[in-house]
């Protein structure tokens, strides 16, 4: 067993089983075999009186090894392991530590006795990847708790602290200093108790917990909090069947159930975003050698909505900051913004007083370029105009130290332009932030013509210290994510002036799975926003009568959206429920008038797809531009950044799972009813239709190319 990541020591006639299988103690193959010899050993010793199971490192088991999902279904293996580790003669204690999810909580379930050290967390979170627990988890914890606790714990997804769990009542005690002693001591206390072995597959459920209402109200709580997905209610059925059938039974009816799950689409598309967001820091053909500038210290130019944001995001991490404005004013106004940020944090019990005084001392306004010089990374968040930008970019490189990070968070402007006023064009680069900049997960880091690989390395470092999911993208107008919302709001925009109405639009792409429809997002952003980029760039837009005009209408009326309570619907004071507007409707049919543009009913099927195909179309020309690195990184933009469903997979996934004949079709519908100004297949898409092949396949190629 030299080997192996499982060692068994006596402590007197207590066996320890320890485990250190870094970096997270996942129950993989090798964990198992482990195990499964270190069963053998203890059983072969009399003198063994409990057993107890520790891992090392910073977790007990965090859960099964997500990489084996693609591979044999490993359930069997998972049932011979814990009910052998259940069946031992003599008591077996699990002392955890650190966060034990989904696997790593279910072999815990079959020890006898349960303790954690404070600030253990435990969660079944697998209903989050489009499946169940699957080793035993739906048939053990509603013998421990009941059937209707577990399901909570279940369709809730989140893990609980130990109190908690000691309160719902699967965890026997907390304990205290070191873990293999605590246990230990723990384990000698039941046999001085003579408490002997307690298997929870010998307990039965009790059928109160499982009666008619309460499975009714949980699957009504499921289908609400899990539309479009089945693996909620799947968890439901399984959980049940621990009320009526014997362990061994439930187990295999669990078993099954887990592997239908594992077929479903729901489930290969969380699974694909969950590594495909694990992915996005491993650049293909890119290599850092470890070359990386660290990063320790920032320094934010403009203290506005975004400036703002950034620089909380570096407080949070514990990194000191420097905000620079032009004014005192706006410097002021902006540094309240951010204090007014912690206090709402503090105010929702998100964040302790002391704690918000650390992260605002970490924070430091000036007006003085020359209090930046010392910060590892600038980012530059001023108003969006290249001029400016250009002037800034020079102040930088007058002032930055050596190997500094100079950083624009620019939506649209030419990155290469900004790197062109300074004499270090190699040590620019785009980070684009999405807002609220400390809210929203997703940060596309830019690369120009001429950003050194140290330098997208450092920025790729950044955002794991700023907890954000980095996507690569090159120099285009708005890389990767801004570029394909342009032909999914066109559409949105278009159908309103068809006749559709606000909530016709938005309702069907919220039944389709996005967080929020579109013309709700122009809304909440301010129609003035989309209006002034639109102005900008106007030169950049096709020669379309009604390109962009619901917006821009609703603007020249006034609608500014939520910021004044009118856009593409009413909001009341301090509310964001959104009302129907007919004086809204009327300006959009007013318009379409104008405009001379055909009326027509829209069934949520074609709102779905105008909005959605454009989105799959756009994300295929960046690929083969090589804006993107791989198709998966436009599923992760779009699922972390706008909204789109991660239970689709994002726009590529999808195009791949509906067929991209489906998608081309379509386009081609939509050709001859709006003409080719908007409707053109992207050449990758119909070259793969073409040749029969799906993305996946053009992606896998490339990898091995
Ligand atoms: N708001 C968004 O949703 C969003 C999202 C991503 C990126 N961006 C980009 O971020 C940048 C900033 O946008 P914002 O929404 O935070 O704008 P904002 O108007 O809220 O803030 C801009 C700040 O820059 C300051 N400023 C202006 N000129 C300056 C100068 N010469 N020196 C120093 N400071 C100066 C202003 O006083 C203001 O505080 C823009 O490039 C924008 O395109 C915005």
């Amino acid at each position: 067993m030299s080997n192996s990541p499982v060692t068994v020591t006596l402590d007197g006639e207590v066996a320890v089983i320890t485990v250190d299988n870094p970096p997270v103690n996942t129950l993989s193959a090798a964990a198992r075999a482990g195990l499964f010899a270190a069963i053998a050993d203890i059983r072969a010793r009399s003198e063994v009186a409990a057993v107890v199971m520790i891992c090392k490192g910073s977790t007990f088991f965090s859960g099964a090894d997500i990489s084996e999902f693609s591979g044999p279904p490993k359930e069997g293996e998972f049932r011979d392991l814990f009910r052998e580790l259940e069946q031992l003669p003599v008591p077996v204690v699990a002392g955890m530590h650190g966060v034990v999810m989904g696997g790593g909580l279910e072999i815990s379930l079959a020890c006898h006795y349960r303790v954690a050290l404070p600030g253990t967390r435990f969660g079944l979170p697998e209903v989050t990847l489009g499946i169940i627990p699957g080793a035993g988890g739906t048939q053990r914890m509603p013998r421990l708790i009941g059937v209707e606790k577990t399901l909570d714990l279940i369709l809730a997804a989140r893990p609980v602290d130990v109190a908690t769990g000691i309160q719902l009542g699967f965890i026997d005690a907390e304990i205290d200093g070191d873990v293999r002693e605590a246990t230990v001591a723990f384990a000698r206390a039941l046999l001085r108790d003579r408490a002997g072995v307690r298997r929870t597959s010998e307990r039965s459920v009790d059928p109160a917990t499982a009666a008619p209402e309460i499975i009714a109200r949980l699957t009504a709580q499921a289908k609400s909090q899990y539309p479009n997905r089945t693996a909620a209610l799947t968890a439901i059925d399984a959980v049940s069947a621990a009320a009526r059938l014997p362990l061994e039974e439930g187990l295999l009816y669990e078993t099954e159930l887990a592997n239908r799950t594992k077929l479903t689409v729901e489930a290969k598309a969380l699974i694909h975003v969950f590594f495909a967001e694990r992915n996005t820091r491993k650049i293909p053909g890119l290599s850092f050698d470890g070359a990386t500038r660290k990063i320790a210290s920032g320094g934010v130019i403009g203290a506005g909505t975004m400036g703002g944001g950034i620089a909380i995001c570096f407080a949070n991490a514990g990194l000191p900051v420097t905000v620079l404005d032009s004014t005192r004013e706006a410097l002021d106004r902006g540094l309240a913004a951010m204090a007014k940020t912690y206090d709402s944090m503090v105010k929702r019990g998100r964040l302790t007083t002391a704690e918000k005084a650390k992260r605002l001392a970490l924070i430091r306004g000036t007006l003085n370029y020359s209090d930046l010089a010392t910060a590892d990374v600038l980012i530059e968040a001023v108003f969006e105009n290249l001029d400016l930008k250009q002037t800034i970019f020079k102040e930088l490189d007058a002032v930055a130290k050596p190997d500094a990070v100079l950083a624009t968070n620019t939506s649209t402007l030419d990155i290469n332009a900004i790197a062109a006023v300074t004499r270090r064009p190699s040590d620019v680069i785009g980070l684009h932030f999405f807002s609220p900049a400390n809210v929203m997960p997703l940060l596309e880091v830019v690369r120009t013509d001429s950003t050194a690989p140290a330098v997208i390395g450092a920025a790729l470092d950044l955002s794991k210290a700023l907890k954000k999911t980095p996507v690569l993208a090159r120099v285009c107008y708005g890389f990767i994510g801004n570029r394909m919302m342009e032909g999914y709001a066109r559409e949105a925009q278009r159908m309103v002036l068809e006749g559709a109405t606000p909530r016709e639009v938005d309702g069907a792409l919220e039944a389709w799975g996005m967080a929020m429809g579109i013309l709700a997002v122009f809304d909440m952003a301010g129609i003035d926003v989309g209006v002034n980029v639109h102005r900008a760039n106007a030169e950049r837009y096709p020669p379309d009568p009604s390109y962009y005009q619901a917006d821009i209408a609703l603007h020249a009326a006034g609608r500014l959206g939520q910021k004044n309570g009118r856009g593409y619907y009413k909001y009341l004071p301090g509310d964001r429920t959104r009302h129907d507007d007919p004086e809204a409707i009327d300006i959009l049919k007013a318009t379409a008038l104008r405009l001379n543009i055909p009326q027509s009913a829209h069934a949520a099927g074609e709102i779905v797809e105008r909005c959605v195909y454009p989105l799959i179309n756009e994300g295929m020309r960046i690929l083969e531009e090589g804006v993107a690195a791989r198709a998966s990184d436009v599923d992760v933009v779009w699922c972390a950044g706008y909204g789109f469903p991660r239970y689709r997979g994002g726009p590529l996934f999808h195009a791949d799972n509906i067929g991209l004949k489906t998608v081309y079709d379509a386009i081609l519908k939509y050709r001859d009813r709006f003409g080719s100004m908007h409707w053109q297949p992207a050449p990758l898409l119909a070259r793969l239709v073409s040749e029969g092949r799906t993305l996946g396949e053009w992606q896998a190629e490339r990898n091995l190319r």
